[in-house]
């Protein structure tokens, strides 16, 4: 007698694509089988894929900011969000603000987490790699703290060479993967400057500022200092094929580097930023979105291999408010605007739609883009990201026909604005089950704030 079967539907297990029944007992999959019968609980599948949980292991939720306060999406309103959308665990981002510690600030961010309905684990900022800081380390690894995440960008979080090498170095010692946000910081602001002496501060300045080169140029940096220290690492939210290239040459000489791409890559265009007044800020976020001949060549290097995990890079800044995009006024200069946008929810549904529906991708790399190779790299699988007897019975039941057309009121975030609004996608989850709990069925979100557990990470795969 299983707790839970979901009878009739299609499944992707691995790279097979099978009709089979799946039996749940204890919140795990206990049974893949033709036929299920005995089960106290059974929910009809038929007519659906069903895929695994997503898997969004780059976001950022409940942040502070440097300057107090944090950012106004809580762990309750983002997990229902992701689970709106289909996805059941994520790794977030924990900070470190110049010349603090680390320990405290994790403790503070599992506290803030308490509230969460999805599955959660952090990386580890590391804006300021002391001795201090450095020797703090143990503790969070010995918590389940899996990685750390640099940043060669940003005015707070930036760190040169020498700094990355640190963060480089200290991850290798206690066997932790390295994420990494490559734009070159220097280039970035001497054109900011430029740009901003010259008049030029609307939002879609944002783009002029970090074109491709300056993020291809750090991508390649950061491999090569990585490959000096022998330490493998992911680069995030890569922009476009130019600089997937440099991860393609690094994987082809055999190096860990990995590489991850996000929606807004293969649906944003810089013009987006040229949208009237101070609309454009709704889609500013770093690196920028390019151009739509760009789109295509992310998909050439998922195709490839080289890009193999898609996240959202979601970020809580609603338009309006004092935290939003507008917190410095609407005529403020673009550096002063901030950066990210909101895409827990659409995350699988564009990547569906786009991939699978317009055939650049099958089924299989679908469900391995959003769920199973994150849970690889973050050293979360074979616990989460695949549908396979002993795993956590995380489950997305998927509408692969449904046509949609996707309104902020669909994302289910706090933040009052979605950069998708009036995009069309087809296909669209219609059930998600959280280590086998019914957690979201036809939009209706149910899941007890408070049920998101802690997953205390190994070293993952470099
Ligand atoms: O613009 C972005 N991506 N904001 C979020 C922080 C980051 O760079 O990942
Ligand atoms: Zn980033
Ligand atoms: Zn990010």
């Amino acid at each position: 007698m299983y707790d839970l079967a979901i009878r009739g539907g299609t499944a992707v297990l691995g790279d097979a694509v099978v009709r089979c029944d799946i039996g749940v007992t204890g919140g795990r999959i206990a049974a893949i089988a033709d036929r299920i019968d005995a089960a106290r609980q059974v929910i009809d599948a038929s007519g659906l894929l069903v895929l695994p949980g997503g898997v969004d292991t780059h976001c950022h939720v409940e942040e502070p900011f440097p300057e107090g306060g944090h950012q106004e999406e809580s762990w309750e309103s983002a997990s229902r969000s992701a689970l709106a959308g289909g996805t059941t665990s994520v790794v977030a981002h924990t900070p470190q603000f110049k010349g603090g510690l680390l320990v405290e600030q994790h403790r503070a961010a599992r506290a803030r987490a308490a509230h969460a309905m999805i599955d959660y684990g952090f990386h580890q900022i590391i804006a300021d790699p002391s001795d201090a800081a450095l020797s703090e380390i143990p503790a969070l690894v010995a918590d389940g703290v899996g990685s750390l995440k640099a940043f060669m960008t940003y005015d707070a979080l930036h760190l040169d060479d020498a700094a990355f090498l640190r963060v480089l170095q200290a991850a290798r010692r206690h066997g932790l993967m390295v994420h990494v946000h490559c734009e070159n910081y220097d280039a970035i602001r001497l054109a900011t400057e430029t740009l901003i002496a010259a008049g030029c501060t609307a939002p879609k300045y944002h783009a002029t500022s970090r074109p491709p080169l300056v993020e291809r140029e750090a991508t390649g940096r950061a491999i090569a200092l990585a490959e000096l220290v022998g330490q493998p690492i992911q680069v995030f939210h890569v922009s476009c094929a130019e600089v997937a290239e440099e991860i393609a040459r690094a994987q082809a000489r055999g190096l860990a580097v990995k590489g991850e791409t996000c929606p807004q890559y293969v649906t944003l265009t810089a013009d987006d930023m040229d949208r009237p007044g101070f609309e454009g800020a709704k889609f500013m976020c770093s690196p920028a979105p390019r151009r739509a001949a760009d789109h295509e060549g992310i998909w050439a290097m998922i195709r490839r291999g080289v890009l193999d995990v898609v996240t959202s890079d979601h970020c809580g800044f609603s338009y309006e408010g004092d935290r939003g995009k507008g917190k410095n006024g609407r005529d403020a200069a673009f550096d002063a605007i901030p950066n990210g946008i909101p895409g827990l929810a659409a995350r699988l549904p564009i990547i569906f739609s786009e991939g699978v529906a317009k055939r650049r991708i099958d089924l299989p790399t679908f469900a391995k883009l959003v769920a199973e190779n994150p849970a690889r790299i973050a050293g979360l699988y074979p616990r989460k990201g695949i549908l396979a007897v002993g795993s956590d019975a995380d489950l997305v039941l998927w509408d692969a026909n449904r046509p949609v057309t996707l309104t902020n009121a669909l994302m289910q975030h706090a933040i009052d604005y979605t950069p998708y609004e009036g995009m069309q996608v087809t296909g669209w989850p219609a059930a998600t089950i959280r280590r086998g709990e019914l957690v979201m069925r036809d939009g209706v979100v149910t899941a007890r704030p408070g049920s998101g557990q802690w997953l205390p990470r190994g070293p993952g795969v470099g």
